[in-house]
């Protein structure tokens, strides 16, 4: 379905707000279901059917659903997908019924939907079209491939991914280290990997056990796509991040929806888990691993339509529900957008027009 060749933008206004000229955005959402996913799907998908199974399965925060649905759909084999009730945007869950799963809203979490679906693999001829699939790892690697020749084979400083279940972040470390093997590049970029505080299981798996051990968590964020407790690759990851000096972050809520809205407000935009890169690269600068002068590129997972309730909620100001809105930043209200009511009266248009003349 043309999944790849994915545009690099350059973000000019986030770039002047962090200081960092050279700051790009991949973004893997201008895929042909809308996310990352479908450069390891087309090559997973077309696994299964190769090896003449009539059912593929994944569990899913949303992104791998809808995916999978459309390359089974392509493929004329039959999905099912397991995913947490009620946790997943409707973007994500209209797609995987638009291409004809079989949906079962299970409830529970993703971590819960994962372990259901690893007994039911081993009990039916199902194909498991998870990231733990090899042929997924192997589509994903695409982006780093794709996005080194889009700079001519010039290594960037940092890429910055959001990290999940993981897979990513160890599609496009491997990528990048075999790159080098390869001697398409001189050297390599450093891969970080950022997580939503309320999910964080890798950033303490890191920070706290000196990656001796992962403790799997009850995971709580409005990134639903990244509501992971339990991530399965979280050795990949950790070998990606060791090989290529790569830092892990975790930022807030409030922080990923302001980057989210920053990312918006550049005339590009993105999915809430996706928003974690920049809200994570401003960590990173302060700390001073990454210098104004270096080149980042965020990887951008999904995209802005997938999940248009979290924008118009951001923009309304009831995003975080009971939070007492003077408990968020001045930044955060500067970059609401709420729409404006009015009669249909030119007047009226006019001067809404111009009071945001006189605040711009
Ligand atoms: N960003 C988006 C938009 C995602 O959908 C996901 C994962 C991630 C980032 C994290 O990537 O898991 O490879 O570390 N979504 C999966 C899903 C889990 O089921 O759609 P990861």
């Amino acid at each position: 379905m043309a999944e790849g060749n994915t545009p690099l933008y350059h973000l000019q206004r986030c770039a002047r707000t962090t200081g960092v000229e050279n700051l790009f955005a991949k973004h893997q959402g201008m895929n042909p279901t809308a996310s990352f996913k479908d450069t390891g799907m087309t090559v997973a998908a077309s696994a299964a059917r190769q090896e003449g199974f009539r059912w593929v399965a994944c569990a899913s925060t949303g992104n791998t659903s809808a995916s999978m649905s459309a390359y089974a759909a392509r493929g004329s084999l039959r999905s099912l997908v397991l995913i947490p009730e009620g946790k997943i945007s409707w973007g994500k869950l209209s797609q995987a019924l638009d291409y004809g799963s079989l949906t079962c809203q299970l409830r529970t979490d993703f971590d819960g939907c994962m372990r259901i679906l690893n007994h039911l693999v081993r009990r039916k001829p199902i194909y498991l079209l998870n990231s733990v699939n090899p042929y997924r790892i192997e589509g994903q690697k695409t982006a780093a491939i794709e996005l080194l020749e889009q700079l001519n084979w010039e290594a960037p400083d940092h890429i910055v991914v959001p990290g999940g279940n993981l897979g990513n972040s160890s599609a496009i470390g491997k990528a990048l280290v075999e790159m080098l093997e390869l001697k398409l590049i001189s050297r390599l970029p450093k891969l970080s990997i950022i997580q939503a505080e309320g999910a964080n299981p890798f950033y303490r798996c890191v920070h706290e056990f000196g990656g001796k051990k992962l403790e799997p968590m009850a995971a709580e964020t409005l990134a639903t796509a990244i509501r992971i407790g339990n991530p399965a690759s979280w050795k990949k990851a950790l070998r990606a991040l060791r090989a290529t000096g790569g830092q892990v972050e975790q930022v807030s809520e409030v922080e990923i929806a302001e980057a989210k809205a920053e990312i918006g407000a550049d005339g590009v935009g993105c999915e809430p888990a996706s928003a974690v890169t920049l809200a994570g690269l401003k960590k990173l600068i302060s700390s001073g691993f990454v210098k104004p002068g270096e080149t980042v590129i965020l990887i951008l997972t999904g995209h802005p339509l997938k999940d248009p309730d979290f924008t118009i909620k951001f923009h309304r100001g009831d995003l975080f529900g009971e939070t007492p809105r003077e408990s968020l930043g001045r930044q955060t209200k500067s970059l609401q957008r709420a729409p404006v009511v009015l009669d249909a009266d030119l007047g009226a248009v006019v001067a809404a027009l111009e009071a945001a003349e006189r605040n711009s």
